[in-house]
């Protein structure tokens, strides 16, 4: 049964872990870098870089210890090559070079959204191919249908903000700390989210994209009118965010053969997000996925697990792989409209 050790770099969280083709999590390390970010507001690329220069190999110690496994019994290194912050990609992906051929056995270069695509097969063997993702992250918000690892169609994408994106400028709005996500999740429990009128970008639109930079705005007007209390504007912006998610995924899900609906990344930690995914995956008769709240932010057991998916299929990679900041998991996907269209 292979064994993959992972390694995950490419934002604020360094992350090494070792998983089993059979699902078996043996070992999961990871180095978050939250007080380091904080003072800034946001994660600051040369920080995240450094900080993962310091940890990643000392995580590698712990996760092959706590897996009870040496380099030499480990089938294949896995490790994220983009896309992220070009110099946290670099620092993993050199890693897992340096250990695959110090130890003489395969890399395998991985998308960091195929290992939050793939990560829902990891927590549930049941879920079966061709599914429909809701694919919902700091740097992405699309819906793919996920064939195969490395197969995959991009149907819908966001057209200006990332879902996980608007969270964050929201929270940085209201002053709710950082990271964003969870603080806004926090302060809406005690808001209203019928307090504040906000749009719903795209609500209804016969295109399937997504779009959330019109609501970041409207959350700055909101607090700028000095009418509302923060927790309300925020009970209301993620009561906008999860409308919009729930409209575009209703449209696609209409127009798309599908096994189940899976929500995955950091976004998805969000506990009405998946509430209201829930209720519409039952509104379909279709079984709701989701991964346990730790698998869907950051961690390397994904990466792992992309990984021996991949061993799986024989698909490895030359020690001359890139890592690359943009790296779309559908090439093939048409652009969305609009300027400053994500991968
Ligand atoms: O997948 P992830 O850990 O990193 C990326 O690949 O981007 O996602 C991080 C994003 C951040 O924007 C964060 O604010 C958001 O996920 N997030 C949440 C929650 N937890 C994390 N958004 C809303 N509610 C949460 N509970
Ligand atoms: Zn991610």
């Amino acid at each position: 049964m292979p064994l993959i050790l992972g390694l995950e770099s490419s934002c604020d969280e360094t992350a090494a872990a070792v998983v089993r083709a059979d699902r078996t999590i043996l070992a999961h390390q990871l180095a978050g870098q939250e007080a380091a970010h904080r003072p800034f507001g946001g994660v600051v690329p040369e920080i995240a870089a450094r900080a993962h220069v310091e940890m990643l190999t000392p995580l590698v110690e712990a996760a092959l210890d706590e897996a009870g496994v040496g380099l030499s019994e480990i089938d294949a290194i896995a490790a994220t090559a983009g896309p992220g912050l070009i110099g946290g990609v670099m620092v993993g992906l050199v890693t897992g070079k340096a250990l695959a051929l110090a130890a003489g056995k395969p890399l395998i270069a991985v998308n960091h959204l195929e290992g939050h695509a793939l990560s829902p097969r990891l927590a549930d063997p049941s879920l079966s191919f061709p599914y429909l993702l809701l694919l919902v992250s700091g740097g992405h918000c699309q819906l793919l249908l996920v064939e195969g690892a490395g197969r995959y169609r991009r149907l819908a994408t966001t057209i200006d903000d990332a879902a996980g994106e608007a969270f964050d400028k929201t929270a940085k709005l209201l002053g709710l700390g950082f990271p964003g996500g969870p603080a806004v999740e926090r302060a809406a429990l005690a808001g209203n989210a019928m307090a504040v009128p906000l749009p719903r970008p795209l609500l209804g639109s016969a295109e399937p994209h997504f779009s959330f930079a019109g609501l970041k705005s409207a959350v700055l007007r909101a607090r700028d009118a000095g009418l509302y209390q923060a927790e309300d504007i925020a009970a209301s912006f993620q009561q906008a965010v999860v409308d919009c998610l729930i409209d575009r995924t209703r449209r696609t899900l209409r127009a798309v053969d599908t096994t189940a609906l899976v929500v995955a990344g950091g976004v998805a930690a969000n506990k009405a997000v998946r509430g209201a995914l829930e209720a519409l995956a039952a509104e379909h008769g279709l079984p709701f996925i989701a991964p346990p709240l730790w698998l869907c932010t950051d961690n390397a057991a994904m990466i792992a697990w992309a990984g021996a998916e991949r061993y799986e299929a024989g698909m490895f990679d030359g020690l001359d792989i890139p890592a690359r900041a943009r790296w779309p998991l559908d090439p093939s996907a048409e652009k969305a409209r609009g300027a400053g269209v994500k991968a």
